[in-house]
């Protein structure tokens, strides 16, 4: 398993390309198999979990095609004669699971293997099943399996209350209701722009959606969907993480190029409250660190609030502030495995119940470090980087994941980082 292995305390300097979304490429690759002819995504990022999720697709009969080159892939269901997404994939990437909804609605009938467990915290689907069963679906468990069926004359439609609002259970429901025979109503369904780029494409498919990028979505099934072209987003987690990057060295000046401003909601707020001084220009944003960091507390939320997937990098970041802070997760309230690892740089972190304590500034030193999550991962990385001396990351399959040539870019704007492989 690969390495990185980084020497800390260079500014970083220079410009910084964000890749498209991972997490709202995956929505649009599900919803591709929907249509009766082939699709063209573009802007999809070279990133593990859509070589996993391309697999996924491929085992149902769908044609793949991934010019990487070009970050386009093309996808054509023509051929889809499986239903079914098997364990050994569902289980390395949980957003398989939106094979649940896409081939219930293209095919009537879908065998989706429950997804595995996760680095932190349980990742029910409940949600997903039970307002696949509210729109009419028939759901049986088998196994590992969920087997869902509509009735011969198509899913009928109905009313569900998403409690909490679940992104993923919004996928799944939106891709299932599209090609429903009735109406199915979404109430207090996520809104995270990941949600609102998915009803555009589908809506270019031929779907009738109303209310997109509200909290209720109401879809009146249609029979067929076209295939359709389609410009993923830029990653706003990806463009998150390398602003915070960009604050917690005193003199690292950076730009990001191909950022949308709007899908980061009020996360650049929050950093400025800390001194960073932001100039947003279109799609680049300029980023400039402050000589001292203030501590600012942040409570995780749903979509505009400050993201889950950023709450890890932010308390790296709080490592290095003049002063106490504290970091609340209210999506995952155990999402903070990252702590131990990055007390053994020196950091000074407390987890109670769902709060990070974090006592800044702790003058970090470089160690061996082991990755247990994506975002976990890229939090070690930013703190090695400002850590004294040499750090091992370990386990960088992680971050393979979700963050397209990370050392590349790191080292593009002078960060001192290398990719050490190993055998298995
Ligand atoms: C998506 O996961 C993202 N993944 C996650 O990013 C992100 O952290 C999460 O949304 C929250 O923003 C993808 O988009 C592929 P949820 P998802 O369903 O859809 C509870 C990353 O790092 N819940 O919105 O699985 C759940 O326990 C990944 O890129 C139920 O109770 O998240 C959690 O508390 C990690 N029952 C809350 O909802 C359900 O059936 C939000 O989870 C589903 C969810």
């Amino acid at each position: 398993m690969d390495k990185f292995k980084i020497t800390g305390g260079t500014p970083l300097k220079g410009t910084i390309h964000v890749s498209g979304s991972k997490n709202a490429a995956l929505p649009l690759m599900a919803a591709s198999i929907l249509g009766d002819g082939p699709s063209i995504l573009r802007n999809i990022p070279r990133l593990n979990d859509i070589y996993t999720f391309n697999n996924v697709m491929r085992v149902t009969g769908t044609r793949v095609d991934f010019k990487e080159q070009e970050n386009t892939i093309e996808i054509d269901p023509t051929n889809l004669s499986y239903p079914e997404s098997p364990y050994e994939l569902v289980r390395k990437m949980r957003a398989s699971f939106y094979m649940l909804g896409a081939l219930l609605a293209k095919n009537g009938y879908a065998k989706v293997s429950l997804p595995g467990g996760c680095a932190w915290g349980p990742r029910p689907v409940d949600l997903h099943i039970e307002g696949l069963k509210a729109f009419g679906a028939e759901i049986e468990m088998d196994k590992g399996y969920v087997i869902a069926k509509r009735p011969k004359d198509g899913l009928p439609g109905g009313e569900y209350r998403l409690n909490p609002s679940s992104v993923g259970a919004t996928v799944n429901l939106l891709l299932a209701a599209s090609m429903a025979k009735g109406t199915c109503i979404i109430k207090n369904a996520a809104k995270e722009p990941d949600v609102v780029q998915l009803c555009d494409f589908l809506v270019k498919m031929g779907a009738i959606i109303n209310g997109v990028g509200t909290s209720t979505l109401t879809i009146q099934g249609v029979p067929r969907l076209a295939g359709a072209e389609f410009d993923n987003a830029p990653d706003r987690i990806e463009a998150g993480t390398y602003m915070i990057a960009g604050a917690m060295h005193p003199e690292s000046e950076i730009e990001l190029l191909n950022v949308s401003a709007e899908d980061l909601g009020i996360f650049p707020q929050w950093l400025e409250k800390t001194g960073v001084q932001l100039q947003m220009n279109g799609n680049r944003i300029s980023v400039k660190a402050p000589e001292l960091i203030k501590p600012v507390s942040i409570i995780t939320e749903i979509y505009p609030g400050f993201p889950t997937d950023l709450q890890a990098q932010w308390a790296a970041l709080m490592t290095q502030a003049q002063g106490e802070s504290q970091v609340t997760d209210t999506i995952y309230p155990d999402r903070f495995s990252y702590v131990p690892e990055m007390n053994r740089l020196g950091a000074s972190i407390k987890v109670r119940n769902n709060t990070a304590v974090i006592n800044g500034k702790s003058n970090l030193e470089g160690t061996s470090v082991m990755s247990t999550d994506l975002r976990a991962s890229v939090s070690l990385v930013m703190a090695a980087m400002v850590a004294e001396g040499e750090s091992d990351v370990l386990r960088i399959y992680h971050l393979d994941r979700g963050y397209e040539k990370l050392e590349d870019k790191l080292k593009g704007i002078g960060a001192n980082i290398e990719r050490v492989e190993q055998g298995e």
